[in-house]
């Protein structure tokens, strides 16, 4: 008996050597790129730190712009310069264009488009989203939208005495904007009448986004390990997420019922249809197969992806423009030129207002909202730069240490727009993919479908406050002074959210408009 035993455990000491020896011949024999010496287990997470796009940055000066890392078990490359950019998203985009499948996806929105596979189906989804939302012609028939929105907001703001809080009225404005266009609702308004169901719909929506924002941000570690069974919650994760999809669910299906009866009520013009229409004609008369389930991942996608991340654009401007006089001051002059003092800022002037555009590229390069981009992930073993990447590898593209690259801009860490003017070095670097230097919204076949959304949110509400509010921070407090720390979350803010002083500069009536 004991030697059968003996037998059995040396029989199985051998396989087990055996196993290792390949596994070990194998890793050895692949060229992987170079990066810190993982411990056990936990690999490199502990080099992450609070703010990883910072601390990977760092590590990148060391290791090089194409740099392996483990997070926890799980095999990671990031790229820190526009070739190692290039590389991973233009020349070798399709091996690279799958994502990592993430708790929080999987368990809150497992038809989300962002972070679905790319199939037929959700490149339909894709393009749908490009013509309905964000085309030239829908951009165009959902101005008056906008138009409304923004004098909302500069109203709201002139009546405001003392200190607010700026990002406050982008937040409104973006979301209310991006609402009416994809469900045709308004959420965010001052007072909220005595209408009981709209204001607890209001606040419905509110905490949704709240919720959605921490969840989204939260580390979980059954991303990071693999040992972790299923079943176990140690975080209290897997929890928090199912009850925000559950909550989700109701309030869309809600959303969905009340649409659906007013359209019946009300038929309205091909105008002014809304995303959310547009989507339920697709449940019926698509060639794809098209469930509620993808259309309710739509419509959230774009609402989480499109209000954060306008804000905390804006926000970060209005800072950096409050820090530098001869900024606001040359801004202020192109305004008075172009628009005049009688009025506030157009669409239609957006083109002609080159300076402001500077400011926002300015702000784009420096304050990356997306640090890190969403995360990728390789389908094939593949090669770049000579090193192996194999299957299923993470690849994480550090845009943020991109734009503070010293090899790429003069004086990178200093605010000054005059960069992207003409005759500067970077007058012909746009953002929509093309120039590796510059990729804020990503690019290749998963780039942001919302850029010229976004681009146009940020451009009008920042040309308005700089045109209609003279500024100043609350007393004590010196333009040098202000904090510019990066926040934690999904996008990133402003640690301390910038609190200023509005008061109005043009006459009375461009606020009553
Ligand atoms: C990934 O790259 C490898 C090596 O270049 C190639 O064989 C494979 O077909 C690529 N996979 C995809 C999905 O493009
Ligand atoms: C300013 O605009 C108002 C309203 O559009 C108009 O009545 C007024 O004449 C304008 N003033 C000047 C100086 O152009």
């Amino acid at each position: 008996m004991a030697s059968t035993c003996a037998a059995l455990l040396l029989v199985a000491v051998a396989l087990l050597v055996v196993h290792l020896s390949r596994k070990l011949f194998k890793q050895h024999k692949l060229n992987l790129p170079p990066g810190p010496s993982p411990l056990p287990i936990i690999g490199s997470l502990h080099l992450f730190g609070t703010h990883p796009h910072q601390s990977l940055a760092g590590l990148a000066q060391k290791y090089g712009p194409v740099m392996s890392i483990q997070l926890g078990q799980k095999s990671c490359v990031v790229a820190t310069s526009p070739e190692a950019a290039q590389e991973f998203l233009k020349l070798q985009d399709a091996n690279f264009s799958s994502r990592p499948h993430l708790r929080c996806i999987e368990l809150i929105a497992p038809q989300d488009i962002v972070f679905h596979d790319i199939t037929p189906v959700t490149s339909h989804l894709r393009k749908i989203i490009v013509s309905e939302l964000t085309s030239a012609k829908r951009l165009k028939a959902s101005k008056y939208i906008r138009t409304e929105e923004l004098a909302h907001m500069l109203r709201s703001i002139s009546k405001e005495t003392g200190p607010i809080q700026v990002k406050t009225f982008f937040y409104r404005m973006s979301t209310n904007i991006l609402t009416r266009m994809v469900l045709n609702k308004r959420f965010l308004c001052q007072g909220q009448g005595d209408d009981h169901n709209a204001a607890s719909e209001m606040q419905e929506f509110t905490e949704i986004i709240e919720e959605a924002n921490y969840c989204m941000a939260a580390v979980h570690l059954k991303d990071v390990f693999n040992f972790i069974p299923k079943w176990l919650d140690p975080q209290g994760l897997d929890t928090r997420f199912r009850k925000l999809k559950a909550r989700l669910d109701k309030f869309h299906i809600n959303m969905v019922n009340q649409h659906r009866e007013e359209r019946r009520k009300n038929p309205i013009s091909e105008e002014q249809k809304t995303f959310l229409d547009v989507m339920l004609e697709q449940l019926d008369n698509s060639k794809y197969e098209i469930t509620e389930e993808l259309i309710k991942g739509a419509i959230w996608n774009n609402l989480f992806a499109g209000t954060d991340t306008t804000m905390v654009t804006s926000e970060w401007a209005m800072a950096e423009v409050l820090r530098c006089p001869s900024v606001m001051k040359e801004a202020r002059a192109e305004l008075d030129r172009v628009v005049g003092l009688n009025r506030t800022v157009q669409e239609s002037d957006i083109p002609d207002l080159k300076y402001i555009q500077a400011i926002v590229k300015e702000t784009m390069r420096l304050h990356s909202i997306v640090p890190l981009l969403a995360p990728h992930q390789s389908i094939d073993a593949t090669k770049a730069f000579g090193f192996d990447i194999p299957a299923k590898t993470r690849l994480f593209v550090n845009w943020w240490g991109i734009g503070r690259d010293p090899q790429v801009w003069e004086n990178p860490l200093e605010f000054v727009p005059e960069r992207f003017l003409d005759g500067a070095p970077h007058a012909k670097t746009e953002f929509h993919g093309q120039h590796f230097e510059f990729i804020p919204f990503g690019s290749g076949r998963r780039k942001c479908v919302g850029i010229s959304f976004a681009a146009l949110a940020v451009h009008i509400q920042v040309a308005n406050f700089l045109h209609a509010f003279e500024w100043s921070l609350p007393t004590g407090l010196s333009p040098q002074m202000l904090d510019m720390a990066e926040g934690t979350g999904m996008a990133m803010q402003m640690q301390n959210p910038l609190v200023a002083i509005a008061k109005p500069r043009l006459p009375p009536h461009v606020y009553e408009g």
